[in-house]
């Protein structure tokens, strides 16, 4: 390691002794480890969501499945529903299989990151990050947080996502062999914290005196982004059949967009360009309004159709359920279909 980098590590540690950001699934700076289910379980759910987003989860989560194999023995469904709200639905669905894996060995979690990658759902960056804050191991932990930090600590200007492999040779070359799990959430708190995307607070940072980026004058240049693809938008139909009470509700299959959560039934949301695709009942139908929503790689304009029919006897058999109105939030539907369904009760005046 060269004198720059420890200088790096050195000053970066003793800032995190001093404001490291209290999380429930965290031990304080120099602290003993925390439980790898904890770590592991708070890890998943990092991704792609935020610290204040995941704490709820978390809590809900660690008292209901307070280990892994309390997690392991859940039924899909519960856990499905549990995440909802969350997004990203296979990471629930990698979870639970991640989880059964681990408990069919014992319930131990492998204690260094080549064996934690081959666990189910396991990518790069996880088994990096439990490898070095549930176990000390020294690993190359590299989010979009760290991302940010070293690419304007060495000024790395190749636009992303080229520039990442000489973003990850940076930040392997400043990872201290010691307190590698500190090491790592320090990163990820500088970045949340001090080394933000828009306005960093580069007078607070304690690494400002070796920031490249910093000398530059422009440091919120770094990392150099991709040009934005713009999103493509669809168009889509849910369909809204109550009776007595109740709604008609499926569970929708295996892995595609939001596998294995209930939802309204819909018709694929690409049946037709204009979102008038077919229902499961033949109609008459309503319309209910149409609510957007924003995935990663499309948004979507779902359009709502209120069944105004009587032949419930048609519905296909075995396909779905009568779900109560008055325990709908039980349901775990995914934001999308909740937002529906809050229109849906607006529309047909249940609320
Ligand atoms: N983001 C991902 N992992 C995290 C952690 N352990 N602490 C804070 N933010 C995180």
């Amino acid at each position: 390691m060269d004198a720059r980098s420890q200088d790096i590590a050195a000053d970066l540690l003793g800032w995190y002794d001093r404001h490291a950001r209290v999380l429930p699934w965290r031990a304080p700076p120099g602290a003993p480890a925390p439980d790898p289910y904890r770590v592991w379980l708070s890890e998943v759910m990092l991704q792609q969501t935020t610290v204040a987003a995941v704490k709820e989860y978390f809590a809900k989560f660690t008292k209901r499945w307070p280990t892994i194999g309390d997690l392991a023995a859940a039924e899909d469904g519960e856990v499905m529903a549990a995440w909802a709200g969350l997004g990203y639905y296979a990471r629930a669905r990698n979870l639970l299989a991640c989880a059964r894996a681990v408990a069919a060995s014992g319930g131990v979690f492998p204690d260094n990151q080549e064996g934690l990658r081959q666990l189910p759902g396991l990518g790069a960056y996880t088994a990096a990050a439990v490898a070095a804050i549930a176990f000390g191991r020294r690993a190359v932990v590299v989010d979009a947080n760290v991302e940010r930090v070293v690419a304007r600590l060495f000024a790395i200007d190749t636009p992303l996502p080229g520039g990442r492999a000489a973003i990850r040779e940076a930040a392997d070359q400043i990872t201290p062999d010691a307190r590698a799990g500190d090491f790592a959430q320090a990163m990820m708190d500088l970045g949340a914290t001090i080394c933000t995307s828009k306005n960093p607070r580069c007078m607070l940072c304690p690494l400002s005196a070796d920031c490249t980026g910093f000398r530059t004058g422009e440091p919120d240049l770094f990392p150099v982004k991709p040009v934005k693809a713009v999103k493509p938008q669809r168009q889509g139909r849910a369909f809204w059949i109550a009776r007595n009470g109740k709604v008609w509700l499926v569970r929708r299959e295996g892995k595609g967009m939001l596998g294995g959560m209930r939802a309204l039934p819909d018709d694929g949301w690409r049946a037709r360009a204009d979102g008038t695709g077919e229902g499961p009942l033949a109609g008459p139908w309503e319309p209910g309004g149409a609510i957007a929503h924003v995935f990663t790689h499309f948004s979507l304009t779902l359009n709502l159709a209120l069944y105004s029919g009587s032949d419930w006897a048609s519905l296909p058999h075995g396909a779905g359920e009568w779900w109560p109105l008055d325990r709908l939030e039980e349901a775990g539907l995914p934001t999308l279909f909740a937002k529906a369904a809050r229109l849906a009760l607006a529309e047909s005046g249940e609320s």
